[in-house]
């Protein structure tokens, strides 16, 4: 069975290993949304909520954070004490910004904000603009009449060329930067193998060590780049140490393209099964308009590319009757609050003006998405351009989804160009 709600206990057992789940999640939201839009999941002994309104407001609650060990030690929460060989992969992620509560989750959003406000993003609007026409010459070029795998060699580079070089890591670096950072986001899927832990940690070890190499290069020889910015930091005060520096870069190296690769395949196969919002976008074409805007934020919307994230309760709290303790975990799953239908009307179909879209799939509160207008200008660029100099680009084959959960993309997208022989 897929998914069972009893209704008494308010538990639910859902198999998110089941692949008629992972394809199209939507219809057991909206049933867990009616029926039981709070509940204790079974599985993953989480209580977990489903529609917007929790979502969204647990989000902004203080009274839940990313981190408990500040509070309480892993002992005295009962908590098993982390296995010895996962070390290296959590020596990285207890230094990362986005697991950590105030002071210091501020103190480290503070040091890399800067270069991530929208004004400062938009510089970048000539590159990427550049990126994707020759991505799309090399497609033309390589394989002409042939099939493409859009993910791979559109979605994927745009978002990880354009964070690497933000940082200083050269473009030659780029495959083993996707290898690490597939391994290491394996550590927040659910229900996770000893492979792909393994996998994890090794990653990690080989992650660190290079970044550590190409920080003492840039000690030595400094550039225009966020990593010679943030030794600046780093050497002028007791406000970032070298390992905070580098697990910082590790996370925005991979949060920087995980997710956007996501946006990008979701939404163009979005739009083929939606042709006449295709058609809209193409003939509106590219341009920095209040449409082009909202029409990245119903992708981001449609078919979210991060479902679930946890929080820790980190004060007794009621919610809806139940009572959490300190310590408590609780699941939010933010694929679902995007198509509430008491906040989106229609919200199972993609409407490229939808206006207004209060969307949760940057999140909330003190760790919304430091990236988001970096996402935002790269959606907005490549899928115009994309669209415009490919006019009669096609999917080629059904596209199935990747099993995996807190990630919600598609393991490839076959297309052609459309181009007669
Ligand atoms: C469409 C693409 C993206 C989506 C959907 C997305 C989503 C999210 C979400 C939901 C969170 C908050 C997690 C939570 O509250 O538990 C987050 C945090 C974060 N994201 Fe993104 N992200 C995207 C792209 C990016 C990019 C391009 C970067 C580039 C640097 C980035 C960097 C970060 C960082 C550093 C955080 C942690 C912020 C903090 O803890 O204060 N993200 N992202």
């Amino acid at each position: 069975m897929l998914m069972q709600i009893n209704h008494k206990t308010q538990t639910v057992s859902l198999n998110i290993r089941n692949k008629d789940f992972y394809n199209n999640p939507y219809p057991y939201y909206e049933k867990l949304q009616q029926q039981c839009p709070m509940f204790y999941w079974q599985e993953h002994g989480l209580w977990t909520f489903v529609d917007h309104q929790s979502v969204s407001s647990i989000l902004r609650d203080r009274r839940f954070g990313r981190q408990i060990e500040h509070l309480k030690s892993r002992e005295e929460l009962g908590l098993p004490a982390i296995p010895s060989n996962l070390k290296p992969f959590f020596d990285v992620d207890r230094h990362s910004m986005l697991g950590l509560e105030p002071p210091s989750h501020t103190r480290l959003r503070g040091l890399v904000q800067k270069g991530f406000m929208a004004r400062e993003i938009e510089r970048l609007r000539g590159r990427i603009e550049t990126l994707c026409h020759q991505l799309i010459d090399k497609i033309e070029d390589n394989c002409g009449t042939s099939n493409f795998d859009f993910k791979e060699q559109y979605a994927t580079p745009i978002p990880v060329i354009v964070i690497a070089e933000m940082l200083g890591v050269p473009e030659t670096m780029v495959p083993e930067l996707l290898r690490w950072s597939h391994n290491m986001i394996k550590m927040y899927e659910m229900q996770r193998t000893p492979e792909m832990e393994a996998a994890a940690v090794e990653s990690s070890r080989e992650f660190v060590n290079y970044l550590r190499s190409l920080v003492h290069d840039r000690r030595k020889r400094p550039q225009q780049d966020l990593i010679s910015k943030l030794i600046e930091v780093e050497s002028a005060g007791d406000r970032l140490s070298e390992d905070e520096l580098i697990a910082n870069c590790i996370l925005l190296l991979n949060a920087g393209h995980e997710a956007t690769v996501n946006v990008l395949g979701n939404g163009m196969v979005a739009l083929f099964n939606h042709p006449q919002q295709l058609t809209l976008w193409r003939n509106h074409g590219p341009g920095d308009t209040p449409f082009s805007k909202a029409a990245v934020e119903e992708l981001l919307r449609f078919d979210t590319p991060l479902h679930q994230f946890n929080r820790w309760v980190l004060e007794p709290l009621e919610i809806g009757g139940q009572h959490f303790e300190i310590g408590q975990e609780i699941a939010l799953i933010l694929g679902a609050a995007n198509r509430d239908p008491a906040i989106f009307q229609n919200p199972h179909l993609l409407q490229l003006d939808r206006h207004p879209n209060p969307h949760v799939s940057f999140g909330g509160g003190i760790h919304y998405c430091l990236g988001a207008p970096l996402a935002r200008l790269e959606i907005q660029i490549s899928i115009p351009i994309f669209l415009q100099r490919l006019p009669n680009a096609q999917i080629k084959e059904h596209p199935v989804y990747a099993n995996t959960y807190h990630f919600h993309g598609l393991e490839s997208i076959t297309m052609s160009t459309g181009v007669a022989g």
